[in-house]
């Protein structure tokens, strides 16, 4: 296996050792979280009760077929623990998301947690968040001028296609990925791009991690706040 995956992998199996008995999870997005799941789906076959709330239908389906129970926010009002992936980590544990789509959701979760533990490889610790295209989900209606008023932010923002067909979220919108570079205020772009007229959410997630759980070269190092 690819170092970078392996390490994805190691990250992802060691997150599990946070989950407890009767505890309701929220369920990231991404391959390092597809990892965590096949961990958490063999300790439920070994009779670990958690329940799991997904934050695609990716996770859901995966979930599903490891047979980890689910449930959803009409049944529970709150999050004990999230398990999620990143694209990029900064020093404060601001994080940028969305690199898979999935980043209305995963916020979504991510904030509804008493806490969230985020796993990557090593890649993904950088100085400064930016270097990675930040996603922000659109609405479809006028994509176009509320893409012409994010440009104004200092980005040129791009529709996400995959196979040259436009991207469509899980909730129906579009992604447009924006090349910042280095983000020197993270947190006052984020509160700027939900000002735009059309933005649904913005891929920076800030001050909610809490740990990080951080594979390099297989070493594992877990990052408290
Ligand atoms: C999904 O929308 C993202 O926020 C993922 O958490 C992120 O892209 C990490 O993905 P990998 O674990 O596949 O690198």
């Amino acid at each position: 296996m690819e170092q970078r995956n392996l390490d994805k992998k190691i990250a992802g199996e060691e997150a599990v050792n946070f989950i407890k008995d009767g505890m309701t999870i929220g369920l990231g997005s991404g391959s390092t979280v597809n990892w965590m799941l096949q961990k958490l789906g063999e300790l439920v076959k070994e009779g670990l009760q958690i329940k799991g709330i997904p934050s695609s239908r990716k996770t859901e389906r995966l979930a599903k077929e490891l047979g980890i129970p689910l449930t959803d926010f009409s049944k529970v009002a709150k999050i004990d623990l999230a398990i999620d992936g990143a694209d990029e980590v900064d020093d404060y544990f601001n994080l940028l998301k969305g690199g898979g789509g999935s980043l209305v959701r995963e916020k979504i979760i991510d904030t509804a947690a008493d806490e969230l533990i985020i796993i990557v490889d090593g890649s993904k610790i950088v100085p400064q968040l930016g270097a990675f295209p930040l996603p922000v989900e659109v609405l479809p209606f006028g994509w176009e001028i509320t893409a012409t008023t994010i440009s104004k932010l200092g980005c040129v923002p791009k529709l996400r296609k995959i196979d040259k067909e436009v991207f469509v979220s899980d909730n129906g919108n579009y992604i447009l990925d924006c090349q910042f570079n280095a983000m020197k205020q993270p947190q006052n772009l984020h509160e700027k791009l939900k000002q735009v007229v059309g933005v649904v959410e913005t891929g920076l997630f800030i001050n909610i991690a809490s740990k990080v759980i951080v594979a390099k070269h297989k070493e594992i190092e877990i990052l408290s706040k």
